[in-house]
């Protein structure tokens, strides 16, 4: 047994692939993304938004990382299959998966009770099907290089849920337990992170300061109701670290304390 060294959080050598990294300026892809390559990680930086997911990827090749754009529909198995084989044609095989793609402001704009069926075929499509896609593909080139972590995004918002995207974040952390049971003797890991409400351009769309939501997620969180996107980093770093290696299965909510679970 070797006692724990903080070199456990590194990763160098390792291939991760970070969908929905590329969409806007300010998201929490972009800053795993980053966080990755800081740590030592070859990035695949992949969105449906092909040129955001190059300008990212030129942000850390610049810095001196290592990094790829891919254009991506991680609805489309083809898509996601041809994204998987490039990252293993460019970096030598694929170790870590972050599914953080999904549909957020797209969806939130109607209830449930509104949501119709085209609506919700699209929400489920991107914020689950996406991630299992992504999931089915991956897993066989991890498996290759002996294992691999997988961190599924789910949200805050699921914990009730109270909306449709609420709704398909449950279902996303569904997939997580179900993944992490199928995948384990293969040596893969599969968690989930559950942000509060993150300051992203998509988040501050949607609940900007003043907004009555933010006000009372504010007055109710015992540390702060909101953060930036790198305070979900260190997380994310355990998580598909050696650092983290005895842990598969679990959301770990990450807003404050605003959703706890006895
Ligand atoms: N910002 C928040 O407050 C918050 C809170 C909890 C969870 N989340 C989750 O975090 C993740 C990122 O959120 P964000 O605020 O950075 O939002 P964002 O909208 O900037 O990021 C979502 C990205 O997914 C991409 N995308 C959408 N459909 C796609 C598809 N079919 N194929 C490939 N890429 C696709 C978009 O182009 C976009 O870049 C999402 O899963 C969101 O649900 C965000």
């Amino acid at each position: 047994m070797a006692d724990f060294s903080n070199d456990n959080f590194r990763l160098e050598g390792k291939v991760a692939i970070v969908t929905g990294a590329g969409g806007r300026g300010n998201s929490i892809g972009r800053a795993y993304a980053v966080a990755l390559a800081n740590a030592g990680a070859a990035v695949v930086v992949a969105d449906l938004n092909g040129e955001g997911a190059q300008t990212v990827a030129d942000e850390i090749t610049a810095a001196g990382g290592k990094s790829l754009a891919v254009q991506v529909d991680i609805t489309d198995t083809a898509s996601v299959t041809a994204m998987a084989d490039k990252a293993k044609a460019v970096f030598g095989g694929i170790d870590i998966l972050v599914n953080n793609a999904a549909l957020m402001v797209e969806i939130v704009d109607k209830p449930l009770i509104q949501t119709d069926r085209a609506r919700f075929d699209k929400g489920m499509a991107v914020n689950v099907w996406g991630a299992i896609n992504c999931a089915q593909v991956v897993a066989h080139f991890m498996a290759e290089r002996g294992g691999g972590a997988i961190v599924n995004q789910v949200s805050a918002g699921a914990y009730p849920a109270q909306s449709f995207y609420g709704v398909t974040k449950i279902a996303l952390h569904g997939v997580t337990t179900t993944l992490a049971t199928e995948l384990g003797r293969q040596g893969i890991r599969v968690n989930a992170i559950g942000p509060g409400m993150t300051k992203t351009d998509a988040g501050l769309a949607l609940t900007p300061d003043d907004s009555p939501l933010v006000q009372y997620v504010e007055a109710r969180t015992p540390i702060q109701g909101r953060d930036t996107p790198d305070a979900l980093c260190g997380t994310l770093l355990l998580l598909v670290s050696e650092a983290g290696r005895w842990i598969t299965g679990q959301v770990i909510n990450i807003d404050g304390g605003w959703v706890m679970r006895g």
